[in-house]
């Protein structure tokens, strides 16, 4: 069986989201799809998943032209899609049990009265498809208690376990650290042994080179360029930004000042190693680690959610000790929350709404001052939007980040904190932030958490490995190495 793509295109409006795509993803490869934010990636797979008609063009199936009506023609025809965000698509109110077996509940196998207990031995098999090993306690429990990681990875899951003959991963590794997504690309490579055909979408790179076997590269709605193996990053990098590609490079001349944060002493939980950290400022200190090494608790102690169960926080000089967000807040301690429903986007609000919901209004004495801001924000980090008052969600995922964390961006801080601010993120944008990012550390000092330590080479100055609860390394990006710091990340 094959799914493919004739002459597809597709708009929104004024926005030619797709001008005119083929492709067929074949049995038995890893096809990649790499593009910047905006390119088209997620309507491409939107329109093979059954979730949008074309406008003109066709879906084929084993080459004979078909029309998927609903998400659930495209899966009878054994296409599954983990869209972007899956964990999104994770539901609230319900257990994880209930989640990972959802399809069963919905097609009324089970009976209505199946009780989550009863469906235990099924959701722990559908777990356990990709190497997910959950306790009872944890099935049982409400999906939201969960993080955002495992919650993507439950939607993954729940596709595996329709055995399909096409599988679409949009972005799936975009909340998962290096040692989650290696789990994940030992399922997908099983995968294509047996036959399926995979479309891959995503923003690293290092994961493209690792596993496809062909690259496709979108730009404005068009397919620019295919590779097939051996292809190289360059080759790639350079189709994706066309002229782009000299305009970003990464910036050099970082010089650190003073200490702005001295952490002393501190234990991140109850029985690590303490550690002393200096956040300075002028200067981006990128913080990686694998999920659980203490990423979340170091910024969370700073930002008043978790205290320090030993040590001491100097902030300028005085001790401060914040007990809640709000105290931090007080400090001039700002951070950007890893999960995104926390901060959620309000639907139906414009860009420039969403931009400025973290503002505090006296900042702004009038509303042209906040639209200018807001104006170039979207030029500073390349925002797609038809404009500042155009909704939210006629942007595309990557975009729609960039208004997330932008809107941290025009809050003045003494100290940043952004977790994971990369999600969906493409290569232009990583650096557009990081620019910007590096901009307001002129007066502050700024830690960027991220479990890919290719972003953070990307965008740091400095680099901090956190394992087990504590600093394991902590060099200059200039004297730092993917390999030294993937194994000190391990340690
Ligand atoms: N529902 C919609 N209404 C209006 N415009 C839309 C809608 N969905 C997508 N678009 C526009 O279509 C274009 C392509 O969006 P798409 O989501 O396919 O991009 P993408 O390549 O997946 O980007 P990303 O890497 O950010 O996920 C963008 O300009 C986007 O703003
Ligand atoms: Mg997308």
């Amino acid at each position: 069986m094959t799914v493919a793509l004739r002459e597809v295109a597709k708009s929104f409006g004024s926005t030619q989201a797709l001008r005119g795509v083929s492709l067929e993803p074949a049995a038995g490869e890893v096809l990649a799809v790499v593009g910047a934010n905006g390119a088209g990636k997620s309507t491409l797979n939107k329109i093979l998943s059954g979730a949008l008609a074309p406008d003109t063009g066709e879906v084929l199936v084993d080459g004979e032209p078909t029309r998927f009506h609903s998400p659930l023609d495209a899966r009878r025809a054994g296409v599954e899609t983990v869209h972007q965000h899956a964990s999104e698509w994770t539901i609230p109110g319900l257990s994880t049990a209930e989640n990972l077996t959802l399809d069963r509940l919905a097609s009324g196998e089970d009976g209505a009265w199946a009780s989550p207990r009863r469906l235990l031995p099924r959701a722990r098999a559908v777990a356990e498809g990709l190497g997910l090993h959950l306790s009872d306690a944890t099935l049982l429990d409400d999906v939201t208690r969960l993080g955002v990681s495992e919650r993507q990875l439950i939607a993954v899951a729940r596709s595996l376990a329709q055995q399909p003959r096409l599988l679409i991963l949009d972005e799936p590794t975009s909340a998962l650290s290096t040692a989650e997504a290696e789990r994940l690309f030992d399922v997908v490579r099983k995968l294509r042994e047996q036959g399926v055909a995979i479309l891959y979408v995503s923003h690293r790179l290092g994961e493209v080179d690792a596993l496809a076997d062909r690259v496709a590269v979108m730009r404005d709605g068009q397919l620019v360029a295919t590779f097939a193996k051996p292809f190289t990053r360059e080759d790639v990098v350079n189709a994706m930004l066309g002229e782009l590609a000299e305009e970003i490079q990464r910036p050099s001349g970082h010089v650190a000042g003073e200490a702005i944060v001295r952490i002393e002493g501190a234990r991140l939980f109850a029985h690590s190693e303490p550690f002393d950290l200096d956040l300075k400022e002028g200067e981006v200190l990128g913080l990686t680690g694998l999920i659980g090494a203490g990423k979340s608790e170091l910024l969370g102690a700073l930002f008043g959610l978790s205290p320090l169960p030993e040590g001491t926080i100097t902030l300028d000089g005085r001790p401060i000790r914040p007990q809640h967000p709000a105290e931090a807040i007080g400090h001039g301690v700002h951070l950007v929350p890893e999960d995104r429903a926390a901060q959620a986007l309000i639907p139906g609000w414009s860009v420039r709404g969403n931009a400025t919901l973290a503002l505090v209004r006296r900042f702004f004495t009038q509303a042209g001052n906040e639209r200018r801001r807001v104006i170039d924000l979207i030029r500073d980090l390349r925002v797609r939007t038809a404009g500042p008052e155009a909704p939210i969600e006629s942007l595309s995922g990557g975009n729609q980040q960039k208004v997330v964390v932008g809107r941290w961006l025009l809050k003045p801080a003494r100290v940043l904190a952004l977790d994971e601010p990369f999600r969906g993120v493409d290569l232009g944008a990583r650096r557009d932030i990081a620019a910007k990012v590096r901009e307001l550390s002129a007066g502050a000092a700024i830690v960027v958490a991220s479990a890919d330590v290719d972003e953070v080479l990307e965008v740091a100055d400095r680099i901090v490995v956190l394992s087990h609860g504590s600093v394991v390394q902590d060099v200059l990006a200039a004297d730092a190495s993917r390999e030294a710091l993937t194994l000190a990340m391990n340690a």
